[in-house]
């Protein structure tokens, strides 16, 4: 059956204040001490009670707020119910850097989108430790804290700071390796925060000019994608494919294709 969705602006309202309530939960669990409750893919992919509670407290409250939509979480995985047509589904990673977060590193966030009909239509991204919030609706905007946001307005390369991220399988990571290594001598830097939500967030305000990584889920990128391609930023993965498990590349549009195309030779999508 078609429903009809609220616009992004009500949608973002309920989004925010999930976040905040989230992040508020991230940071006194942080403060309590934290230490890692079970691994994932390998040992180095970790999962704390504060993952896991702070999913569990978004959802309870998504379902309180919004009984019929769908939820697509990091830790819990999809809920039994799916987002018809017209229908809005919820993508939430409860905390993004999570290693940052078990050492006590400022760069972790609450990331929290709404897709309608397959497209994100709004998004917020919350620093759990600074409460740098950043926000967006499809069409409305990027901003952080009430500053609308510009991307980088770089035009070469050689000039331009690349942040990127590595997954937690060694042999994924080694090939990630050998591209950043191919790729270094053609930009100004490469910057490895540890955070994806936040790196799009970040090149969302021109604090790195491009950021691109192989490997994202949608919780990983749903929110901050939305934030970067409001900000300016052209957010696509390889060959005119949206940005997806294969690649995600956020650049301004004038060196989009340059970035694009040295990715493309080094095989950044390719390995394991
Ligand atoms: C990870 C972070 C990291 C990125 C990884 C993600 P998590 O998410 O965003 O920066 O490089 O690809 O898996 O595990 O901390 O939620
Ligand atoms: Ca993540
Ligand atoms: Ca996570």
């Amino acid at each position: 059956m078609q429903r009809t969705a609220p616009s992004p602006r009500e949608l973002l309202e309920i989004a925010v204040e999930v976040a905040r309530d989230a992040a508020a939960t991230a940071h006194r669990m942080r403060a309590e001490g934290v230490s890692v409750a079970a691994t994932k893919s390998t040992v180095t992919d970790v999962v704390t009670a504060a993952d896991r509670a702070v999913e569990r407290q978004v959802l309870d409250t998504l379902r309180r707020l919004r009984p019929a939509d769908a939820v697509l979480g990091e830790e819990y995985g999809a809920g039994a119910t799916e987002a018809g047509p017209g229908g809005v589904r919820w993508i939430v990673d409860p905390i993004d850097g999570t290693v940052n977060y078990l050492y006590g590193l400022p760069y972790c966030a609450v990331s929290l989108a709404a897709e309608v009909d397959g497209q994100v239509v709004a998004g917020v991204v919350r620093n759990v430790v600074t409460g740098e919030e950043w926000t967006a609706t499809a069409g409305g905007g990027a901003w952080r804290d009430g500053e609308r946001l510009r991307c980088s307005t770089e035009t070469d390369l050689g000039q331009t700071l690349v942040a990127t991220g590595f997954g937690y399988d060694p042999k994924r990571r080694a090939h990630q390796a050998r591209v950043v290594a191919e790729l270094i001598p053609h930009v100004r830097d490469i910057r490895r925060f540890g955070a994806a939500s936040l790196d799009l967030c970040l090149t969302a305000e021109g604090r790195f000019d491009a950021y691109y990584e192989k490997g994202l889920n949608a919780w990983d990128h749903a929110a901050g994608g939305l934030v970067a391609t409001e900000a300016g930023l052209r957010v696509a993965g390889l060959n005119g494919r949206p940005p997806g498990p294969d690649l995600v590349i956020a650049a301004p549009p004038a060196l989009f294709a340059p970035l694009h195309d040295r990715l493309a030779d080094l095989d950044a999508s390719g390995g394991p």
